[in-house]
């Protein structure tokens, strides 16, 4: 542990409270959280304190303003007991860049990795090993000054809070292709880890819930003719044995399972093309049999099969492939960000 954050520690853990074979995904929490407040220009000492609620005026400017971004990340233990965690710089970067486009401070490159680190071993006995298992790691921060003036908070809070985790998903994943709402235009907010993204995209959501969909995958504001990402994870294509996935812009987020895959998926010897989808091609592929698989990629929700889509009143079921992409993917990624397989990349962080 550093002496660069302050810990104080639970009284008794609430960890036996907690059956690990019964996890629904972001539900339940360890027993600390770090904290870190901005004021005056500065990020303070953080803190580790016994997780729990946290007091705030009721005019803070988060409440009315949504000034908030969050990031996901994940914590994996190998058979060894060791902990590692998956790319994190990748994570500091991106949640820095979400803050500069809500005209937010960046946050401390030492106090992300030490707090980490920190949380991480001091939670150790919540991270359970196996490809399956993981800790999800909430790091987000909202602007906590007081008053309605709507401009820019002056101070901060930097929080990060963890949750056991096994899927996101537990059952089938059915998709709608968005035609009606957007997620995302140009010049807007859709690459940010902004909270407000999610927040815009659950009424929708709803709506395609009630007609038995998961998820929307999202297609261009302009046109609707291309294909982007779901509302929690990036979205894959297998046309042929060719895999398909829309380039990130400044509407898609930057997804790091979703650039991981392209990487791991060509090393493995897998024709991976990163180019605009229409929406048109993937529903010709279905009709014509070359759509062989489709999956989401994220953090949360790691490979999630998609077993069928609609499009307006187009609606088609995926075949059960024996040799799919996705499941060969998922067992080479979680078994390599758990130690289980070799890191050629060097993506793993050792805890
Ligand atoms: C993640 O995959 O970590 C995300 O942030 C998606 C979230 C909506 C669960």
């Amino acid at each position: 542990m550093t002496d660069t954050i302050k810990v104080t520690k639970v009284a008794e853990s609430k960890i036996s409270d907690v059956d690990f074979s019964k996890l629904s995904f972001g539900t339940v929490f360890t027993d600390h959280m770090f904290v870190c407040e901005y004021e005056n220009g500065a990020w303070k000492k953080p803190e580790i304190v016994p997780y729990g609620p946290i007091s705030m005026d009721p005019s803070a400017k988060v409440f009315h303003y949504g000034q908030a971004v969050f990031e996901g990340m994940k914590a994996y233990k190998d058979d060894n007991g060791k902990i590692f965690m998956f790319r994190p710089e990748e994570n500091f970067n991106r949640i820095n860049k979400s803050s500069e486009r809500l005209a937010m401070p960046a946050f401390e490159k030492d106090y992300f990795f030490d707090g980490l680190n920190t949380l991480l071993n001091l939670e150790s006995d919540w991270i359970k090993p196996g490809n399956d298992n993981s800790l999800y790691l909430r790091p987000f921060v909202i602007a906590t000054e007081n008053g309605v003036s709507a401009s820019p908070s002056s101070k901060y809070k930097f929080i990060i809070i963890c949750a056991p985790a096994q899927a996101y998903y537990s059952g089938e994943v059915k998709v709608l292709f968005a035609d009606q709402y957007s997620r995302s235009a140009d010049g807007g907010v859709g690459f940010a880890k902004a909270a407000g993204n999610y927040a815009a995209q659950f009424y929708p959501t709803e709506l395609a819930k009630k007609r038995g969909y998961q998820q929307v995958v999202w297609t261009d504001a302009n046109t609707h003719e291309y294909l982007e990402e779901a509302g929690t994870m990036n979205v894959f294509f297998r046309v042929g044995d060719k895999l398909l996935t829309a380039p990130t812009s400044d509407r898609i987020l930057d997804g790091i399972t979703r650039k991981s895959l392209i990487e791991l998926a060509k090393s493995e010897g897998i024709d991976v093309e990163v180019r605009p989808v229409k929406v048109s091609e993937i529903v010709e592929a279905a009709e014509n049999g070359t759509l062989k698989e489709m999956f989401g990629a994220g953090t949360a929700a790691v490979i999630s099969p998609i077993c069928g889509f609609t499009h307006k009143d187009k609606e088609f079921d995926l075949p059960k492939l024996e040799d799919a992409y996705g499941a060969r993917l998922k067992q080479h990624l979680t078994s390599l960000q758990a130690n289980r397989a070799e890191d050629p990349f060097g993506w793993r962080y050792e805890v």
